[in-house]
């Protein structure tokens, strides 16, 4: 393997409840830039079909040793080489002893024997199974013999049992396969917005808008999960912040203004998600506005546009807007691209009740002289794609990092 290229994963996975992590797995890994090839064992089939597998690693999925299709395409032996880093997750009870024993009863222990890449397991089982001398002397042989192994972890398991034998988190797999070094936004400051401003109009009352800051506490952990260390400045939020993510909570434009700003030296990323209340009442009333008059009027003032002045600094990190729209889009989006001096932006639809305060979205993502969508999907996953996509482009103008 070249250096600073991706390794080439082998992912084999067996048969257990928690296949399902192992398709979070692949997508991870690609999302790191790694190239992902899937071999199943065969009671792993019995969970999960290889289509999906093949759908989300983009390549042909191997499940038997004696398939002379697919031995005519890479073979098992040129499998076993192609592999720079060979994971398995789910690893059973079962597969263990038979990988303690050497056997090569099928085609995941046939190229467990054949490979000379590192191999990790990521146990998963029933406590008791864990715990069995069987097992433990397993596990001996296995570390003995220089296998990696990550988790398991403790907790509720899908038997309903409480104790160790939890397959580990796939970014904790990712971490442990890959090392910190390896994830995209390794070394990398990231500092993002989040969730609306309130603007007080009295002690009780305010003008804000419909973000729940869904979308920027996502992009928060899947900026977090590419290594970054990420600080989130963000309003008033209708959901928790993740572990790992250091938090600024403001209620203000000017407040989320003075946040960032103390913030912004040193970051290599900037991503502003928050809705910032464009306008705030030009006075604060100190009691609570009595309601007799018939009408009120409200003299509103222009907040400080906190994403044009961070794009306006030299040096500056790359710059990452959002752009909420109701009508023409991507007229309006590269308008923005273009008036704020951003490296990016992403534009969404927020027309009938879409996006803005819901758990999916859609984006339309401009730079300079490209563009990418994103069909609409979860958040969280959304997030991930666009952090995919930020650090492709940072790597394209060569983003150096702020604090080397
Ligand atoms: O929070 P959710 O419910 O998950 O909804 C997500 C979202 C719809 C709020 C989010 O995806 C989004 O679009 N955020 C930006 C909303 C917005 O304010 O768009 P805008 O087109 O008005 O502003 C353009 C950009 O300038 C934004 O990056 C905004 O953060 C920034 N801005 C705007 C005004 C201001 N005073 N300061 C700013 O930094």
């Amino acid at each position: 393997m070249e250096s600073g290229a991706r390794p080439n994963i082998l992912l084999g996975v067996s048969g257990g409840i928690a296949v399902y992590k192992a398709c979070e797995l692949v997508r991870r890994l690609r999302d790191a830039g790694c190239e992902v090839r899937v071999v199943m064992t065969r009671a792993a089939t019995a969970f999960i079909t290889p289509l999906t597998f093949q759908a989300l690693s983009g390549q042909p999925v191997r499940t038997d040793l004696l398939d002379a299709e697919a031995e005519s395409g890479m073979d098992h032996i040129a499998l076993a080489r192609w592999a720079d880093r060979v994971v398995i997750a789910p690893t059973t009870a079962d597969l263990m002893a038979r990988l303690a024993t050497g056997m090569a009863d099928d085609l995941l222990t046939t190229l467990c024997l054949a490979t000379e890449a590192p191999l990790l397991l990521a146990p998963a089982m029933n406590r008791l199974m864990w715990a069995h001398p069987a097992t433990r002397t397993n596990t001996d042989i296995l570390l003995a013999r220089g296998v990696r192994m990550v988790g398991p972890e403790s907790g509720s398991q899908a038997c309903g049992e409480q104790g160790p034998g939890r397959m580990a988190e796939p970014a904790s797999i990712v971490h442990a396969l890959l090392g910190p070094e390896s994830a995209p936004l390794s070394g990398r400051r990231v500092l993002i917005t989040a969730g609306p401003t309130h603007e007080p109009i009295d002690p009780v009352r305010f003008v804000g808008n419909r973000s729940s800051g869904r979308m920027g506490v996502a992009l928060a952990a899947a900026a977090r999960d590419a290594g970054g260390e990420v600080c989130l400045v963000h309003g008033p939020l209708a959901l928790p912040v993740p572990g790992g993510i250091e938090v600024v909570p403001v209620e203000t434009a000017e407040a989320m203004r003075m946040a960032v700003l103390q913030r912004i030296d040193g970051q290599d990323l900037f991503i502003a998600a928050a809705a910032v209340a464009d306008y705030r009442p030009r006075e604060v009333a100190s009691h609570k506005v009595k309601k007799d008059a018939p009408m009120l009027t409200l003299e509103l003032i222009r907040n400080p546009d906190i994403l044009a002045e961070v794009a306006a600094r030299r040096p500056r990190p790359f710059v990452v807007g959002f752009a909420a729209e109701t009508t023409d889009l991507r007229t309006h989006a590269l308008a923005k691209l273009a008036r704020k001096d951003l490296d990016m932006i992403a534009a969404n639809d927020v027309s009938a009740g879409r996006g803005i305060g819901q758990p999916v979205n859609a984006l339309s993502v401009f730079w300079p002289g490209g563009e990418r969508l994103f069909p609409e999907q979860p958040k969280a996953e959304l997030a991930r794609a666009l952090v995919h996509l930020i650090t492709e482009r940072m790597e394209h103008v060569g983003a150096e990092p702020s604090t080397p």
